[in-house]
Parts: structure tokens; C-alpha cells; sequence
């Protein structure tokens, strides 16, 4: 059985095996409109969702699947108390497949655990959201035709923004990219992910400046859900807004991304520019939905291809936002390429 619990759980040639095959449902719908008749996809939402959790159902119906699961933590056992393990046993006898998405970073790995039905991260807090990767790569593919020696730029909160670190994770695996990084500094890249980096990445104080370098720039929302203190984010909020005079400094075959919501960070105007590729996006996440879910549901008999070799710690992980601080899961610890002890479920550094 195989989970997507990050980004790199997939191979770059399993993730071209997805993206072709959204390819081939976008060509040929109706050639998939019973590929998963009688299986059952939950949505298990525990924290708020418009685009994630209705692209699962509407690509579950297009496959001809059945839909059920909750888009509010408050109307679930959980209010009671139930720990995500004991949930996830219960959910694993009445679907086939579960997306999720919870406040608390590592949920989705600690599902995978003792779930016996495939696990979706559908985001954990300020962690990972790997299914918004596939969509952004559907997107590049589909926009520029290849992921090799692309410049790309992230800008606004890439501290807190999942949808950054997934992104990042998948495309440093590919020939000659350079990511530009273009932030606040209290919102700057976390530490466990700039190691990901190495060498292959600049910060820019201004979108003016990296503007002409770029293939793709990913736009991001200041995360306010994720900020202790609501001054932080009023003060950050509105740190970088592209406009039409910036889209006047880039290339005239780049492409702007957004995984949206969109509060202040993109003006409306913009959207007329035929490079604002972010309703696409939208449109695309659908598609690598029902490739993944067809995808997982097939490869039942499959091994993971991307393992991590863990160990049991009874270091505490000091990240708030983990699981480990809430469920009573082992905890476990890996060595990261530098040496460095990191948690298993949220990959800070212990
Ligand atoms: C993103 C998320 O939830 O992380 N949204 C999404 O899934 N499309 C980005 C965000 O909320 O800012």
C-alpha cells in the first residue's frame, strides 16, 4: 500500500507516471468516468478548506467514486477527544482511500500508521501539502513543457506556507532549477528547509529585483491562521503585492502561480495578464486528484519507494505545532544528509 504524505514520497518517474495520466484524463474523460465505481474516498478535514477539499469530491465523482468524511473538526468524534490513530482505524473500515488535512504537523504521517487504506495529506499545519505540488507541477508542465533549468521565485510567507516547502522538496530534484526567495525576514524559509537548498537559491528584498529572472513566480498568502500574535500579522500582511507595473518587468513567457486563497497579494488587474496561470492551476488540481486517487487505489500491492530510516527517541519534539505535543505516538527521529537529528513527523530539528 502506498501513502502521499510528502512530496517526495513520490519518485520523480512516479510523478511523471501522474501527471501523465491527469494528461490522458484531461484528453479523454469520459474514458474514466467509472474508473473507481464502487470505491469510497474520505475527506477528513480538520481544519478549513474550499479549493483542497471540493477538488477530492468533484474528482471522486468523476471517477464515479462515492464520497463521505467531515469538513469540520467540531462536527467529529474529535470534539469528544478521539486521538487522529483511533479515528483512522475507524475510517479504514468504511473507505477506500482518505484525504486529510489537520491543524497539527505530522497528522497525516501518524495516520499512515495505522490506517490500512491509503492516506492523502491534504496539508498539516505549516508542513507539507504534496497534493498542491502535483497540481503546481501538472501547471508548469502544462504551461512551460518541462521542469529542467527553470528559475523559481517564492514570495511571501515562506515560513508558514506548506504549499512552498512541498513545492520546493519536489522540484529541487530536477536538473539546473534555482529558487529565488523572496520574503520578510520573520517570514523567511524555515531552517529544515533551506538545508534542502544547498547552493541552489538567492533571496531578493524586492519583487522589482527578481522580477526578469524568473520562469515562474509562486505567489503565497501571509498565513494569518498560523501567527501567535495578531500585530505580526497586520504589520506582514500586505509585504508584497504584485501588480501589473511588476508583471511589466518579467519575461513575456513566465508564468504566475498562486495555490490560493488570495487576499491582497495579487491585484485583481493582474488577472487579465495571460501569464496569471493561477485559475488554471485551480482547474489542474482536479485532474492530478483523480490521477492520484486512480493511481493509489491501483498500486495496493506496492512498496513504498521512498523510505526513511527512523529510529525510536525520547527526545520531545519543540516544535508546538507537532502531533507528537497532542497524540501519544512513539517518537521517532531521523538523521538528515548533514547529520542532523530531525523529528519524523515534522522533520524539525530535535
Ligand atoms: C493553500 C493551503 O491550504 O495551504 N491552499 C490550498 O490548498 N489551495 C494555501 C493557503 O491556504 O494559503
Amino acid at each position: 500500500m502506498r501513502h502521499l504524505i510528502d512530496s517526495v514520497d513520490l519518485t520523480t518517474a512516479e510523478v511523471d507516471v501522474i501527471i501523465n495520466r491527469a494528461l490522458d484524463i484531461i484528453n479523454n474523460k469520459e474514458m474514466y468516468s467509472e474508473a473507481c465505481h464502487g470505491k469510497k474516498l474520505a475527506t477528513l478535514f480538520y481544519e478549513p478548506s474550499t479549493r483542497t477539499r471540493l477538488s477530492f469530491t468533484a474528482a471522486m465523482m468523476e471517477l464515479g467514486g462515492n464520497v463521505l468524511g467531515f469538513s469540520d473538526a467540531k462536527s467529529s468524534s474529535v470534539s469528544k477527544g478521539e486521538t487522529v490513530a483511533d479515528t483512522i482505524r475507524v475510517v479504514s473500515s468504511f473507505a477506500d482511500i482518505i484525504a486529510m488535512r489537520h491543524y497539527k504537523e505530522g497528522s497525516p504521517r501518524v495516520a499512515s500508521e495505522f490506517s490500512r487504506i491509503p492516506i492523502i495529506n491534504a496539508g498539516d499545519g505549516g508542513h507539507a501539502h504534496p497534493t498542491q505540488t502535483l497540481t503546481d507541477l501538472l501547471t508548469i508542465r502544462r504551461e512551460l513543457g518541462h521542469f529542467d533549468h527553470l528559475t523559481i521565485g517564492l514570495c511571501g510567507d515562506l515560513k508558514y506556507g506548506r504549499t512552498v516547502h512541498s513545492l520546493i522538496k519536489a522540484m529541487k530534484r530536477y536538473e539546473g532549477v534555482h529558487f529565488v526567495l523572496i520574503s520578510p525576514k520573520e517570514l523567511r524559509l524555515p531552517d529544515y528547509m533551506k538545508h534542502e537548498l544547498g547552493d541552489n537559491y538567492s533571496e531578493y528584498a524586492t519583487i522589482e529585483e527578481a522580477m526578469p529572472l524568473l520562469d515562474v513566480l509562486y505567489m503565497t498568502r501571509v498565513q494569518q491562521e498560523r501567527f501567535d500574535d495578531p500585530a505580526e500579522y497586520e504589520r506582514l500582511k500586505d509585504a508584497f503585492i504584485l501588480d501589473t507595473e511588476k508583471m511589466a518587468l518579467g519575461k513575456p513567457d513566465m508564468i504566475v502561480l498562486h495555490p490560493l486563497p488570495r487576499v491582497n497579494e495579487i491585484t485583481v488587474d493582474v488577472d487579465k495578464d495571460p501569464r496569471a496561470a493561477y485559475f488554471r492551476q485551480v482547474e489542474n488540481g482536479k485532474y492530478v486528484r483523480m490521477a492520484l486517487i486512480y493511481t493509489l487505489l491501483s498500486w495496493h500491492d506496492q512498496e513504498p519507494s521512498h523510505k526513511v530510516d527512523t529510529f525510536i527517541t525520547d527526545q520531545i519534539c519543540n516544535n508546538d505545532r507537532c502531533i507528537v505535543t497532542t497524540e501519544p505516538v512513539e517518537k521517532k527521529a531521523y538523521t538528515d544528509a548533514d547529520g542532523v537529528l530531525r523529528c519524523y513527523y515534522c522533520d524539525h530539528a530535535l
